[in-house]
């Protein structure tokens, strides 16, 4: 179904368009301090089932519950004291758990794949945060681009991908942290399922231990293993010294390139450049994209994780 995609702005008046929009069945994409989100009102079945149709994501992978506070959090998963301590040390901010789910807390089973699990933030951005306030309910939302592309890191990344699918759009301008929330499960032991935006490292010092950490790769065989490539079209190459011909390269550090992402070698900045640059490289239409090495530390981590999955095959899987 074609709908024009409103542009909002990220002011109180925008945040109360796009709550009547969700109110209404209706899907607002929003911007989050990670990435832009794709929203849908959490307990609305048909209009859950709008946002993986308009991802065009396999229905087997759930998505991610945004709520306003640690009140709203505990009705819908079974709270633990451990859950509080990395709620209240990191939330709002780029953290999601995935905990056991309340029976009969209202959600769409559509929006956890029917899974008894649940995967939960709060998110930091200031219009997030009032749109959550003003709809006052879940929302369910994963980012916002077609299923397996780059993450949308700015409003024009959104309707690159969703023009048409969706009403609306708030553009609250660039994602400050760049990548997706890192993703604990706290339903059994605490495990690492996807680095992100927090680093690990921080995590293990509040629990003080160090996560397990879930290996992903290969066939997927569970939610939470990151079905998205986060694949450009353009082919990508890895540690690249220098460009070969037909390459654009992207840079890090003192090289020459054609995009840098940090050219003092700033891992944030990096961070937050990250897909913003690649959308950019990918609209030539490169033979390939080549990528400077990034150091495997701090925030570098889930950079290499991203960069890793875009220089998968699309037929990988
Ligand atoms: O920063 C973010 O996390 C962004 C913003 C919009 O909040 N959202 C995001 O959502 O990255 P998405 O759908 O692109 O990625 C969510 C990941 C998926 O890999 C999904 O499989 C996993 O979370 N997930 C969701 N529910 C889960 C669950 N119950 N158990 C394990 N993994 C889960
Ligand atoms: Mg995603």
């Amino acid at each position: 179904m074609a709908c024009p995609t409103e542009i909002l702005a990220a002011d109180s008046a925008g945040c109360k368009r796009a709550s009547d929009i969700l109110s209404a069945g209706g899907l607002v994409a929003f911007p989050t301090e990670t990435v832009y989100g794709l929203g849908g009102d959490a307990r609305n079945t048909a209009a859950v089932a709008r946002i993986f149709e308009a991802k065009n994501r396999p229905s087997f992978n759930p998505l991610i519950v945004h709520v306003s506070d640690i009140g709203a959090a505990a009705d819908l998963v079974e709270w633990t004291p451990l859950a509080d301590t990395l709620a209240r040390a990191f939330w709002p901010g780029p953290l999601t758990l995935v905990m056991p789910q309340i029976k009969g807390g209202g959600l769409s089973p559509l929006a956890t794949s029917e899974l008894s699990t649940l995967a939960i933030r709060i998110p930091a951005h200031k219009a997030a945060r009032e749109l959550l306030k003003a709809f006052s309910g879940p929302i369910s939302a994963p980012s916002a681009n077609p299923s397996g592309c780059i993450s949308p890191t700015r409003a024009s990344h959104v309707t690159k991908g969703l023009s048409g699918k969706i009403e609306a759009v708030i553009d609250g301008g660039p994602c400050r942290v760049g990548l997706e929330s890192t993703i604990v499960s706290l339903v059994d032991q605490p495990v690492l399922l996807r680095p992100g935006g927090l680093m690990t490292e921080s995590i293990e010092e509040v629990l003080g231990f160090a996560l397990e950490k879930k290996t992903t790769g290969g066939r997927i065989t569970s939610p939470g293993q990151l079905a998205s490539h986060y694949a450009p079209d353009s082919p990508v190459r890895l540690n690249a010294a220098e460009k070969r011909p037909g390459e654009v390269l992207l840079g890090f550090g003192d090289v020459a390139c054609d995009l840098n992402l940090s050219p003092s070698g700033d891992l944030a900045e990096a961070a937050s450049n990250l897909f913003c640059h690649l959308h950019e490289l990918d609209a030539g239409n490169p033979k390939t994209i080549a990528i400077s090495p990034i150091p495997d530390l701090g925030i570098g981590r889930p950079i290499n994780d991203r960069l890793r999955r875009a220089a998968r095959s699309r037929n990988h899987e």
